[in-house]
This record gives structure tokens, sequence and C-alpha cells, in this order.
């Protein structure tokens, strides 16, 4: 049974497709061992609370140094032993200790295809507005495991969304969000939960024969 540590900083609604995908067993051989907010106020800490899942805030505002934060924060996410850390909509740079710590078990969801509309500065809204405002017509959302790079690590799921006319950044996100991140994140997880993905040399390998 793999066990999942979920990081949200907002609305949690990629925290609530893994929940519901649980529930109906289309993720099998997982279980979610607690969700980890940086925001006292993020709704994913009510839904967590709502399944009867661990939730915990840990913000790098109650620390002195962000080495400090970096710090608590690892030894809170490892004390429940995850096998895989799941970052959903978690808007707190990973510590580089913690990913090494965690190679090839952080996974991310980000809402473009990545490598368009992805690094510093991309998150959230400003992915949308950055897709908009460029006139692509084709976005989507990317799955993929964590390294010391922002959006760098080797891609595991992407599924693309047309853009439409007179979209806005935010009907743009909830598209996104409906036709790509609440199902290629699930999936994404069912996937890693079932032994079917490998990384070599920087690259995924799925072995769809399984799946
Ligand atoms: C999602 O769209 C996720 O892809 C994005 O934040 C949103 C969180 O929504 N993540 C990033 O932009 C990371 N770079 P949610 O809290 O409703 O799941």
């Amino acid at each position: 049974m793999l066990k999942i540590v979920v990081c949200v900083s907002g609305g949690g609604t990629n925290l609530q497709a893994v929940i519901d995908a649980i529930a109906r067993g289309s993720i099998t051989n997982a279980r979610i061992e607690a969700v980890i907010s940086n925001n006292p106020g993020a709704y994913a800490l009510k839904r967590a609370e709502e399944h009867g899942i661990a939730n915990v805030c840990i913000s790098p505002k109650q620390f002195e140094t962000r080495g400090l934060f970096n710090q608590a924060f690892l030894e809170k996410v490892s004390s429940y032993q995850p096998d895989l850390i799941v970052l959903a909509g978690f808007l707190v740079v990973i510590p580089e200790i913690m990913i090494r710590e965690y190679q090839n078990r952080i996974i991310n969801i980000h809402p473009s295809l990545i490598p368009s509309f992805c690094g510093t500065g991309y998150y959230g809204l400003k992915v949308h507005e950055g897709v908009l405002k460029r006139g692509v017509k084709v976005t989507g959302a990317t799955v993929h495991f964590v390294d010391e790079g922002t959006d760098t690590g080797p891609i595991i799921l992407q599924k693309p969304v047309l853009v439409e006319e007179g979209d806005t950044p935010e009907l743009l996100q909830r598209r996104v969000m409906e036709q790509a991140e609440w199902s290629i994140l699930p999936q994404a997880i069912d996937l890693i939960a079932n032994g079917k993905v490998t990384v070599t040399e920087g690259r995924t390998v799925i072995d769809w024969k399984k799946a």
C-alpha cells in the first residue's frame, strides 16, 4: 500500500480528485496518510478533515529563517513515512535536501503542457494569463516528478485542452482542471502505486501493458 502525503496551498480540488479516485477504486494500492498546507486558511485542509484524513498547517511565517522552516517541513513530512509526496497546488519551494531524500518520490501537477508556461513565476492563474497573452490554441496539464529545477523533472503524464474564443484566465483554469488535472493526477498516482512508472536517464517509461 503506497503511503501518500499531499501538500496543498489553496482550494484543494486536485486533492479532492485524489480522495474521490481512491474512494471509487480508480486509484488502487494507495492511501493518503496526511495533508499538509502552508496556509492555515486553505480549504483543502477542510476537505481532508471532512474525510477523516490527518491534516496540519506548517508555514514559513512560523519560523525565523527559511532554513528552520525547511528543516521542520522535512521532519513533518517524514513523520508520516510517505512513499510518495504529491504537490497538489503547493506554492512553497521544496527544499533541495528533501528533493534529494525523496528522489523520484515527489510529483507535482502543473496547469500547462510543460515545457511551455512553466518555471519561476508560472503558477495558478498566472499560467493561464500567459497562455491567453501568447495566443496559443492548445494548453493542458502535466504531472511530473520534482527535481532540483522548477518544473523540470521527468514528465509522467500530459493531457491537452483547447483554448476557446472568449476565454478568461478563470474560465481556462477551470477547463484545464476539469478536462485534464483531475484525471491525470489520480491516474499518475495509480500508475506509480502499481509499479508501472520507471525513471531512466531523466525520462519516465510507463508500462501500459500492465495498466
Ligand atoms: C492547480 O491548477 C494546480 O495545477 C496549480 O494550482 C492549482 C491548485 O488548485 N499548481 C501550480 O500552478 C503549480 N505550479 P487546487 O488547490 O484547486 O487543486
